[in-house]
């Protein structure tokens, strides 16, 4: 179309475009026909290098699908160790769980075991201390008494040397029952009984049961000679003492607790007695040891078997009763008539006790 609106040099220019266009064609088909061919010849190569391999193809595949059955038979083999694996795993799982609840009742058992240890030493050790302290108590009363015995034994060394084991004895001895109650003898009667034993200054006077003194102690204050008073009542004789203190004579006059029936009577001058008639009688083995000459004087009663020198009778201004005093001289002489008088004694002894009730 360009050449043919243009002149001879647009025809040029129109041919030379012309050639210019076909040459680039003849590129563009040469261009092309290069890559047809190169792409025949890939297609070429290939389909000569696929028939090469097709053999390997064929055994690839063979032993893909043999890799395959193989992953297939491990596969099942897989889901059946899974399968196998899970019922052990659950085994498993029951045995732990079955070991941990026995740990667990271990744990238990070995607490138990320990706290009943535990319990068990305390206990022990309580007991323990429960004997240490009963030891240690009966220890310490062991020793208290040890001390008391010890405090005793001191009080009994200390009075075997205030009293000597003889005089203690004797002491004992001496707490009897006396043989007759107390009862004193009026004060009048009482200094008719001295007026009648003719006591002098140098005479020693014995009163045989003194209850509260009142004879020793008259006969000191009246003649001033010397006294003994025996009682064997301890309360007589703090009596008597008392009265002794009370009336000054502590010089002249001595109280004795003594049983009557143990006296030794060979150095007294003057006996007085206020006892019973069979209690004067059971006297005369030691009244027969007075020296001669010595008085015996009784209130109220006689000796059986010893005549009295004098037998005097008086009335009491202070109970206004009569009373009898006896006198006696040693040597003592028998009486005569024994059985008339024994008789009579008989009689006396029942009405002193009578008196004494
Ligand atoms: C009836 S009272 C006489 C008291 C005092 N002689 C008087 O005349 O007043 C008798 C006393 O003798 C005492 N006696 C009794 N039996 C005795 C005995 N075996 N030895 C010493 N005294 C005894 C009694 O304790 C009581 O004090």
């Amino acid at each position: 179309m360009a050449i043919e609106s243009g002149g001879v040099a647009g025809q040029e220019l129109s041919a030379e475009r012309t050639v210019h266009v076909m040459k680039k064609e003849r590129n563009t088909k040469m261009t092309r026909l290069g890559f047809t061919l190169t792409f025949l010849t890939v297609v070429c190569c290939s389909l000569f290098l696929g028939g090469c391999d097709r053999g390997k193809e064929q055994e690839a595949l063979a032993e893909a699908a043999a890799a395959r059955a193989a992953l297939a038979k491990a596969q099942v083999a897989f889901a059946k160790s899974e399968k196998e694996r899970n019922i052990l795993q659950s085994e498993l799982d029951a045995v732990i769980e079955e070991r941990d609840n026995l740990q667990e009742q271990v744990k238990e058992l070995t607490k138990e075991r320990d706290e009943a240890v535990n319990k068990a030493k305390a206990a022990q050790t309580a007991t323990e201390e429960d004997l240490m302290n009963q030891l240690a108590a009966q220890l310490e009363k062991v020793s208290e008494l040890q001390a008391q015995n010890k405090e005793l034994q001191d009080a009994i060394d200390q009075l075997l040397i205030d009293f000597k084991v003889g005089e203690v004895t004797e002491v004992v001895k001496q707490s009897r029952e006396p043989d007759v109650i107390f009862v004193p003898t009026p004060q009048d009667v009482v200094e008719k009984m001295l007026e009648l034993a003719k006591v002098k200054k140098d005479d020693l006077v014995y009163d045989l049961g003194c209850g509260d003194g009142r004879i020793v102690v008259t006969a000191a204050k009246k003649y001033g000679c010397k006294a003994v008073g025996f009682d064997i009542d301890p309360q007589r004789v703090k009596e008597s003492l008392e009265n002794v203190e009370k009336n000054k004579v502590g010089h002249l006059v001595k109280i004795e607790q003594e049983d009557i029936f143990t006296l030794d009577l060979s150095k007294v001058n003057v006996v007085t007695l206020y006892l019973l008639p069979s209690l004067n009688v059971k006297l005369i083995p030691q009244l027969k040891k007075l020296k001669p000459g010595s008085r015996i004087v009784s209130h109220d009663f006689a000796m059986k078997g010893v005549k009295p020198d004098k037998v005097i009778t008086l009335t009491s201004k202070e109970d206004e009763s009569e009373h009898e005093v006896y006198l006696w001289t040693a040597p003592l002489k028998e009486e005569a008539g024994e059985d008339t008088e024994a008789e009579e004694e008989t009689e006396t002894e029942e009405e002193a006790s009578t008196f004494f009730e």
